[in-house]
């Protein structure tokens, strides 16, 4: 195991003042985003647009790494410069999401377990080849009156370690993903109580994977009310039970804690984010990993028009600095709030 350099590569995604942005939608997601501002989707459209992100000047200062897709790490810039090897030239990792995707567990209706395990030693040594330098799996856990099922969360739990432990031998740092569902009407009580279990079983699983915990950077979900809950977790409420639900279950080897986004508004997501850093004293550091919290907005700004192109770097921009800032606990004061808000 290239031990030294996977410790580097991890510590660099969750680097001070920065985050990691989440450009690796599949192609059915961006094209619902795509086709929700007008655009066709195409592999054309879909290059411009998160090309236009990566190539925003000062994007670096901000972002530490780059999720892409399949089909992204393939492709390059207007000029034909690849995009890993622009993106790795800029300073800002390159990374890849390798799972293929949330299918129905069989006997356990409405949960889902990801798949993506065959094959995956060698897709890791091509995509190493190409420039990525960290991966991501995404699990999926909903939250039902009687959902998660203990097979689900340990089916789930698994396959991430088994990603991991590949990703490590690759040389790739595994982004640890299991996502426990903001939607639906529970409370923030259950949320607590479902995703420690879930973060419990999946640290569990890492451990008997033999994964190198120093080089895995997690990616929880906040611990927020369910997005039809009537009673809505205030900012300081989510914040200070998402870290002592963290500070339970997550060995402080992991050097980092990359939060996804999952559809709260930028606002939300910056301020929760931001909350937590104000509190501090953890032994990670806390940062983002966020897409829709910081791709919608440029999206919307560019809509196809290619006259758009420096009002939407703008956007992405706006928010990759203010994230960058709530990274930091510096949010609140930051003068990028007043713009936003
Ligand atoms: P969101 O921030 O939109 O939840 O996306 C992050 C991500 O990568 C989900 O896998």
């Amino acid at each position: 195991m290239h031990r030294a350099e996977l410790e580097a590569t991890a510590q660099a995604m969750v680097a001070d003042g920065k985050g990691i942005l989440a450009a690796d939608e599949s192609n059915a997601t961006m094209t619902k985003r795509l086709e929700a501002v007008g655009v066709e989707s195409t592999a054309e459209s879909r290059r411009s647009f998160r090309g236009l992100m990566f190539t925003a000047e000062g994007a670096a200062d901000h972002i530490s790494g780059v999720i892409m897709y399949d089909e992204t790490i393939r492709q390059a810039t207007d000029d034909g410069t690849p995009f890993p090897e622009f993106l790795a030239n800029e300073g800002i990792l390159p990374g890849i999401k390798v799972d293929t995707g949330a299918k129905p567990l069989a006997g356990f209706p409405g949960e889902t377990v990801t798949e993506g395990l065959d094959g995956l030693r060698d897709r890791l040594s091509e995509y190493r080849e190409l420039g990525g330098r960290f991966a991501k799996w995404r699990a999926v856990i909903r939250i039902d009156s009687d959902l998660p099922t203990r097979g689900c969360i340990a089916a789930n739990a698994q396959a991430l370690a088994r990603y991991a432990a590949l990703c490590q031998e690759a040389g790739i740092v595994p982004i640890v993903e299991p996502e426990v569902l903001m939607d639906g009407g529970h409370t923030v009580d259950r949320s607590e109580e479902v995703t420690t279990a879930v973060l419990r079983a999946v640290f569990g699983e890492l451990a008997g994977q033999r994964v190198l915990l120093e080089a895995v950077v997690l990616k929880p979900n906040m611990l927020v009310s369910g997005y039809d809950c009537p009673e809505q977790a205030g900012v300081e409420e989510v914040a200070e039970r998402t870290l002592v639900c963290l500070r339970r279950v997550v060995p402080a080897a992991v050097p980092g804690i990359a939060f996804l986004s999952g559809g709260q508004s930028d606002e939300r997501a910056a301020a929760h984010l931001d909350a937590m850093n104000a509190i501090g004293n953890v032994p990670w550091e806390l940062t983002f990993s966020y897409g829709r919290a910081l791709v919608a907005a440029p999206l919307r700004a560019w809509s196809g028009d290619t006259s758009k192109v420096a009002d939407a770097q703008a956007a992405f921009l706006q928010r990759a600095r203010c994230n960058a800032a709530a990274r930091m606990g510096a949010y609140a004061e930051s003068m990028e709030h007043e713009l936003v808000a």
